[in-house]
């Protein structure tokens, strides 16, 4: 039986959402909602749907909603998901939350908490490791080819320079100096921690290029993070918005290397490269200097270019999960991983507060887990 959705936040993001719930087997989407009037409406008969412009009345007149898919945006593109979110963890739905899970930390927090409680389902979009590239590398890294980690090295951001540069004027933008750290980091964040684990030190450094500066742009857009994980890796992160062009492995690249090989992903879904090290398998020698496979390192092209190809695919894997009853724990994508993501950004944050000094991250909520859903 398919998952019966309610869906709310009707502008570009919510409409992609909608596009993958009608497009997916596991989804029955019944109602959408969006404070705009027009907005619902329109959707509603594009989709054949019902239309709703609040979300009690949308909670009130469809009690069979199992799932609320919440793609509200707001101040720094999260300060409308905590009231949505928290009124269908009351009602007790299952509810994706597109990312950040807020703006707020604090309000993340309470939401993770409440749904704790509440015991349901709380997951986020972050969608960029729902990917063939991702699933690929995991494989390399559970079949033992990546070993023990060494170094993670991500680049995520917006290409672009001067030239293209123009002012956000958006008055949910404009005048918001960490709007990209809050309204981005959740993703590269989210990725690292999909790969490498819990991280356990913080430190950045955090600025804005002359042309922001000219057009008294106070957001802060680049960002430099030297991350320590819980399993003694190292990790960088680099991010900017627009400020200037990622050359290597485009506008999403990451690069994991380990004991026994290395990969990296380029453009997020578009390709992967697996390089064993030298002494396995196939490598090349150390004294050679070759560094990679005597064949050459392994390629593989997904044969998907398009960035939106990750929506559809994370959104399903959530209703797997929901179809599925997985433990809420092994929820992919979970409002704990989404929190994690947050915590991080605010080190981040005080860190440049600090001048650059080291952060420990704000602990996550521990796992209780279910003993009504434990087999073993
Ligand atoms: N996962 C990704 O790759 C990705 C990419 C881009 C944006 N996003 C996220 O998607 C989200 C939505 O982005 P957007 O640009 O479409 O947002 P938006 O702010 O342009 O639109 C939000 C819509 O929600 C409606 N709304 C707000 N609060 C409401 C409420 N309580 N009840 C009913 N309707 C309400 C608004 O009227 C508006 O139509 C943001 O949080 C953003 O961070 C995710």
């Amino acid at each position: 039986m398919a998952v019966k959705v309610g869906l709310v936040g009707l502008r570009g993001i919510g409409l992609q959402h909608v596009r993958a719930h009608k497009a997916d087997e596991l989804s029955d989407l019944v109602a959408v909602c969006d404070v705009v009037k027009e907005r619902a409406d329109k959707t509603a008969e594009e989709f054949g749907v019902k239309a709703y412009y609040t979300m009690q009345d949308m909670l009130r007149e469809e009690p069979q909603l199992e799932m609320i898919d919440v793609t509200t945006g707001g101040y720094e593109n999260g300060s409308w998901h905590y009231e949505p979110a928290m009124e269908a963890i009351e009602a007790g739905k299952a509810v994706l939350v597109e990312k950040p899970l807020s703006n707020d930390v604090y309000e993340a927090r309470e939401m993770v908490k409440r749904a704790n409680e509440k015991k349901v389902y709380l997951g986020c979009n972050l969608n960029h490791y729902f990917t063939p590239t991702a699933e690929k590398a995991k494989a390399y890294m559970d079949s033992g080819q990546i070993g023990e980690l060494v170094y993670c090295l991500h680049k995520m951001g917006f290409n672009g320079g001067d030239q293209t540069y123009s002012p956000n004027k958006n008055s949910r933008w404009n005048g918001f100096p960490y709007a990209h750290l809050k309204a981005f980091l959740s993703h590269p964040f989210a990725v690292m921690r999909y790969f490498c684990g819990d991280v356990t030190h913080v430190q950045a450094f955090v600025n804005r290029p002359g042309v922001r500066r000219t057009a008294s742009d106070v957001m802060l857009s680049t960002v430099s993070v030297n991350l320590r994980f819980a399993n003694d890796c190292v990790g960088v992160l680099l991010s900017q918005r627009g400020d200037c062009n990622f050359g290597l492995g485009g506008w999403w690249s990451l690069e994991i290397s380990g004991t026994r090989g290395a990969f990296c992903i380029e453009n997020c879904i578009e390709k992967l490269t697996f390089w064993p090290s030298p002494g396995t398998g196939k490598a090349g020698s150390p004294e050679k200097m070759s560094g990679g496979s005597l064949d050459g390192p392994e390629v593989f092209n997904s044969g998907i270019a398009d960035f939106g190809e990750t929506f559809p695919r994370r959104i399903h894997a959530f209703l797997e999960d929901v179809t599925n009853k997985v433990p809420r724990e092994s929820l992919r994508a979970n409002g704990r991983d989404a929190l994690a993501a947050l915590e991080y950004t605010w080190a981040v944050m005080e860190s440049y507060e600090n001048g650059g000094a080291m952060v420990r991250p704000h602990p996550l909520p521990t796992i209780h887990g279910d003993p009504a859903s434990t087999k073993d």
